[in-house]
């Protein structure tokens, strides 16, 4: 579905990504992990149209996407969280999900309906999935860093993305939030078959769930395989393992 080949982004003199490479196949779910200033958000945002790349190639579903803005690679089907919680802070949970369903459905020949009653069956499906739904009508801005968080996974939900995108979904949270939103990802990854791609500080916190990682530093990529293959690479060990 989707695949990243030697891409590079420099500012100025400084190179945050340098030949990453990554695969993402339909249907699973992938990390991206490294340390701080590895690149990882730098690798999202020229995947979903922030940046431009430098060099290097990103091809989603057989399209070359390097020089496409975030619109089109929106409505291409790559739907994307940020690593800084991003709701609408007066609107109500519901109202949050609901504009971003709503923003994905043709409403020319819905012009006389009240928006109100717009994709309620749709808006009310996804909450649940996300165990929001007891919250609905409470205002995004009142809600617990990790359940703001979690709605921010909702809204991207709404884009009905192809590929979810998620920066450091786990930032900020506590030990039982952080244990609560992985599961969370792995139950929409196995359960809506959803294809998701998230990057993450932590390797204990994705080891359980990914089936496939990818490791950065210095804005390349070491290896990307399956859990068992990243933790006998030596070059992982030793780099970010600190030869453990
Ligand atoms: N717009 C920018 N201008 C200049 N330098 C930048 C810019 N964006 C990122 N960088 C630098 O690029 C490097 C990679 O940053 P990036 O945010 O991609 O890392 P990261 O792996 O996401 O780190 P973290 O785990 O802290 O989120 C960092 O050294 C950062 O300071
Ligand atoms: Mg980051």
């Amino acid at each position: 579905m989707l695949r990243v080949r030697a891409l590079k982004k420099s500012f100025g003199d400084f190179k945050a990504v340098n030949g990453a490479h990554l695969t993402v196949e339909k249907g699973q779910l992938v990390a991206v992990i490294g340390p701080n200033g590895a690149g990882k958000t730098t690798l999202f945002n020229l995947i979903t149209g922030q940046l431009q790349p430098d060099g290097g190639s990103i091809v989603f579903n057989d399209e070359n996407i390097n020089k496409l803005p975030p619109y089109k690679i929106c409505r291409k089907g790559i739907a994307r969280s940020f690593q800084i919680a991003n709701v609408f802070p007066r609107l109500t949970v519901f109202h949050n999900v609901q504009v971003s369903v709503l923003s994905q459905q043709k409403l020319s020949n819905k012009l006389f309906h009240p928006t109100s009653q717009m994709a309620v069956e749709e808006t009310t499906r996804i909450l649940e999935s996300v165990g929001l739904l007891d919250k609905k009508f409470d205002v995004a801005g009142s809600l617990s860093h990790g359940d703001k968080r979690t709605l921010e996974i909702a809204i991207a939900i709404g884009n009905e993305p192809e590929l979810l995108i998620l920066d450091e979904p786990t930032a900020g949270m506590s030990p039982e939030e952080t244990t609560a939103t992985m599961s969370l990802i792995q139950t929409l990854s196995d359960k809506q078959g959803l294809t998701i791609l998230f990057c993450e500080h932590d390797m204990q916190v994705v080891f359980n769930v990914a089936q496939s990682i990818m490791v950065m530093q210095q804005g390349y990529t070491i290896v990307q395989g399956t859990p068992e293959e990243v933790r006998q690479n030596s070059e992982v060990q030793q780099a970010y393992l600190g030869g453990a």
